[in-house]
């Protein structure tokens, strides 16, 4: 009895909460007695973590101190001096896939309400990110380049004021005081970390510092930025902690703030929970001869069992993948996770293989599965290693590739999974429910800003080669998730591709047009059954807006609520994107700046956009596109790699 007890104080020390709070300073030191408040995904855990968001779903979590605090002197209105020190933790699921960071947040109200995930951090949202009167400061350990708020890289700390493009930030780094020099810091390590943040009033300075669990506070700090806070902060102000990222836990193990003083030391802090799987349960002492015949009779089916097993969940792994094993995953847990592969877990055929929804057994992450059969070995090598580039793609809008795994003439892709099913469902084939105007142009946005990433602001130039309303899948709306069947490609093809068989940004750009007016007419880009005149669409569209009609072209579920500006844009940008000539074709940037409204949209008139030359070249090209029908889409790309069209959007 007394040995277990002794046990039980060695490995679970003791935490005594030296929690102190008067209205200007409080120290945590472990959170189980605090006085938080908390949102979203934030929880404390039993021995006392601040956990504020966890691996199995993509939401915000907050966690404010309950209590206002004074930040302004009131006879002069100037912000004081304040001072905090926390210790917190990264952990994500899948290193290195998985991202963004977290927040230190002195905002206004406690909590950020409207307030977005993923990039946005948990701290602004589309329509109030960079507005000064959202009041808000904020230091970001972010572990994502996100190009469309300009960060540095995928490992950096920043200060943000207002909005989401930093005012200043750098690669997470700390000084060493014993070198002298600054060394580099993964902020996503899975280890703790302390950062200090102290603002100086009398000279206006705000200082961050960073450095590893358990090293003593450098002397020089990362980030040093001359500011007045007083004009951004309120007289009283709430402080605390926002996370939203994707496939990772964010921890906080203790916390301590001090206005007009220097935040406390903290010491005996919680312990991260053990990263990885559980230990074994320890085999209980049983008589020795039970022992010897269950293990002869284990040891037989043992052989038998294993000899099936490996046959079952055999892989194949080469010498030269070696390189990739961070993102593989193993045969057996993808086995698990769809239940075997099961009918019931089916998402979708489509032509390049079958769909599956899973689960992880171990984090219950939803995931879904494409099997895709691919009996040559030739090219393979290039194959994954477009996989491993293209699942180092990150964008709001773009469904994040977790990994693969291979097999004796197969190859899986796991992605993220996404509950609302692919866009086609909503537009076609009497959906069950409609998507508004305000959704529709909403998705078309976020596939707009999706698409400029992979042409023009990854690393690479990315085409994405097979763009259409049934790789758009939601987020965000209520329904049923449904078998998704992925219609094929006839219809997005850009006459010169179907010509020379050669993917480009501008035949990409030719698909995003059919896209739009799919989504704006509510049609398929070609209706086979449809009378000749209205069989394919851009044909269509293009009549009635040469004879000044273009509305009539609109999806008659929307009836009559939309914004009829919105609909003419987005129905002429889709016939000037499916021009047949491609240097008609605006590039992404320029459409993004369409649709954004910045750039008014050139008559199309002037461009040469005339039904006589389009009908002629349309008519051309889906002759080409009749002859080749029923050959796949596959064997059109074949010979090229054809990975990147395995990308799929959201329209979040
Ligand atoms: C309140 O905070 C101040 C400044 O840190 C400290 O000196 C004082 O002792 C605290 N008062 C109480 C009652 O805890
Ligand atoms: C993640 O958070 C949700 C909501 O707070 C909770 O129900 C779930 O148990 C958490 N999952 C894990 C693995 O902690
Ligand atoms: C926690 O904060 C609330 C105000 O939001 C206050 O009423 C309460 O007394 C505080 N509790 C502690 C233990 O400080
Ligand atoms: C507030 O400002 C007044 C006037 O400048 C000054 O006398 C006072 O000491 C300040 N109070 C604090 C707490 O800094
Ligand atoms: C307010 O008072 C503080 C303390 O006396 C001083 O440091 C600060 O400069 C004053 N601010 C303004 C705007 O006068
Ligand atoms: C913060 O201050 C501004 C003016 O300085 C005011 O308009 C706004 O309502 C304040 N916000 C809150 C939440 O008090
Ligand atoms: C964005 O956030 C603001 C302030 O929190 C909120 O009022 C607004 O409704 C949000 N907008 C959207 C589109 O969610
Ligand atoms: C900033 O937000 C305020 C209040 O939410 C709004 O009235 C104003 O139009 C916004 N300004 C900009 C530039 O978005
Ligand atoms: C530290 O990080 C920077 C920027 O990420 C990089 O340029 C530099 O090579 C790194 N230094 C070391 C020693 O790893
Ligand atoms: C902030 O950093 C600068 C050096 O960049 C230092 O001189 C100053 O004392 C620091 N201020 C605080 C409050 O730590």
């Amino acid at each position: 009895m007394s040995v277990i007890n002794l046990v039980l104080l060695l490995f679970f020390p003791v935490i005594i909460p030296l929690a102190s709070s008067n209205s200007s300073s409080f120290t945590y030191n472990g959170f189980k007695s605090s006085n938080l408040t908390l949102d979203g995904l934030a929880q404390i855990t039993s021995n006392g973590l601040l956990r504020l968001s966890n691996v199995t779903k993509q939401q915000t979590g907050h966690a404010f101190y309950s209590i206002p605090l004074n930040f302004k002197n009131s006879s002069n209105g100037s912000v004081l001096s304040f001072s905090t020190y926390f210790v917190c933790a990264l952990v994500p699921e899948f290193q290195p896939l998985g991202g963004h960071g977290m927040a230190f947040v002195i905002a206004p109200t406690r909590g950020l309400p409207g307030s977005l995930p993923s990039t946005y951090l948990g701290l602004f949202n589309d329509s109030n990110n960079g507005n000064f009167s959202n009041h808000v400061v904020a230091v970001e350990l972010d572990t994502l380049k996100s190009t469309e708020f300009q960060d540095i890289n995928d490992n950096h700390v920043g200060i943000d004021i207002n909005g989401l493009v930093s005012k200043v930030a750098k690669p997470a780094a700390y000084y060493d005081n014993r070198i002298g020099s600054f060394q580099n810091l993964t902020l996503n390590n899975r280890r703790p970390m302390q950062v200090w943040i102290e603002y100086d009033s009398i000279v206006n300075l705000l200082n961050v510092t960073l450095a590893p669990f358990q090293v003593e506070k450098p002397s020089v700090p990362l980030l040093s930025f001359s500011y007045d806070l007083s004009l951004v902060m309120n007289q009283t102000m709430y402080v605390g902690f926002s996370a939203a990222p994707l496939l990772t836990s964010t921890y906080v193990l203790g916390w301590s703030f001090s206005i007009n003083g220097k935040a406390q030391e903290l010491s005996q802090l919680p312990k991260l929970p053990r990263f990885g799987p559980k230990k074994q349960p320890k085999i209980l002492t049983i008589g020795l001869p039970v022992i010897s015949i269950l293990s002869l009779f284990l040891g037989v089916s043992i052989v038998a069992y294993h000899v099936r097993r490996k046959w079952k969940y055999s892989e194949l792994l080469e010498g030269w993948e070696l390189d990739y094993v961070p993102q593989r995953f193993r045969y057996k847990d993808l086995y698990v996770a769809t239940k075997g592969f099961k009918d019931k877990e089916l998402l979708g055929t489509g032509g390049f293989g079958k769909v599956y929804r899973g689960v992880m057994a171990n984090s219950n992450i939803q995931i879904a599965v494409k099997r895709v059969s691919h009996e040559s070995r030739q090219g393979m090598k290039e194959f994954v290693a477009e996989i491993v580039s293209i699942g180092r793609l990150r964008h709001r809008n773009l469904v994040p590739l977790l990994g693969y795994c291979r097999r004796k003439g197969e190859l899986l892709l796991v992605y993220e999974y996404m509950p609302n099913g692919s866009l086609d469902k909503f537009l076609h084939d009497q959906p069950k429910c409609t998507l508004n105007w305000d959704q529709r142009f909403r998705v078309i946005k976020g596939v707009a800003s999706g698409l400029l990433y992979l042409h023009e602001e990854w690393e690479q130039v990315v085409v994405h080669r097979d763009i259409k309303a049934s790789n758009v899948l939601l987020y965000d709306h209520g329904s049923d998730p449904q078998t998704t069947h992925v219609v094929g490609t006839l219809g997005y093809l850009a006459p010169e591709h179907t010509r020379t068989g050669k993917a480009t940004t501008s035949t990409d750009v030719y698909a995003f047009g059919a896209f739009l007016l799919e989504v704006a007419c509510g049609r398929r880009p070609v209706e086979p059954r449809a009378s000749s005149e209205t069989a394919v669409l851009i044909e269509w569209v293009l009549s009635l807006w040469s004879r000044g009609e273009i509305l009539g072209a609109v999806d008659l579920n929307l009836g009559s609520d939309y914004v009829k500006e919105e609909v003419e844009l987005v129905l002429k940008l889709g016939l000037l994107c499916s021009h047949s000539r491609p240097e008609i074709r605006p590039r992404m940037r320029q459409i993004v700046m369409y649709l954004e409204g910045t750039v008014a949209l050139p008559d199309l008139a002037s461009l040469g956009v005339l039904e006589s030359e389009l009908h002629f070249a349309y008519s051309e090209g889906f002759d080409d596109l009749r002859s080749s029908y029923p050959s796949s889409s596959q064997t059109m790309f074949s010979g090229s790699s054809y990975i990147t069209n395995s990308l799929i959007f959201t329209g979040r």
